[in-house]
């Protein structure tokens, strides 16, 4: 389970920290589905939220960083583009059903990882240009 926190994760900007801590609610909750495995249809339906709700949240910020010009907002959005392949290839695995329950957890926990990391290091260098 993924828990987002003000002081390692905060953005200085309130609408992306409600994002975020909304794209981690629904990880834990697609985690959640997972391992019951009589959810698996309601693992598809949070699957397909985050598929839709990442990169509209990537658009956002990426916004933000370039109207706070902030130096890492290209790095920012080469990240997002490599996690929306990654999560793409999932996805997709997922929707053919060609994935093992155990391959779908080893996936998710990769990408899970990588939100966190993401979120704490890149993201919230955001933070020192929005107090210019
Ligand atoms: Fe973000
Ligand atoms: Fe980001």
């Amino acid at each position: 389970m993924i828990i987002w926190d003000e002081a390692t994760m905060g953005t200085g900007v309130p609408e992306l920290d409600t994002q975020h801590k909304k794209l981690f609610e629904k990880f834990n909750e697609f985690s959640e589905a997972l391992a019951s495995k009589k959810s698996l249809e309601a693992a598809g339906d949070i699957l397909d939220f985050l598929q839709f709700y990442a990169k509209w949240h990537f658009g956002q910020e990426e916004d933000c960083m370039n109207k706070y010009k902030c130096p890492i907002a290209d790095q920012n959005k080469k990240a997002h583009a490599e996690f929306l392949k990654k999560f793409d290839r999932f996805y997709t695995e997922w929707q053919t059903g060609n994935m093992t329950s155990k391959l779908a957890q080893k996936t998710y926990n990769e990408l899970e990882l990588w939100l966190v990391n993401h979120v704490a290091r890149t993201d919230t260098q955001l933070r020192p240009c929005v107090k210019k």
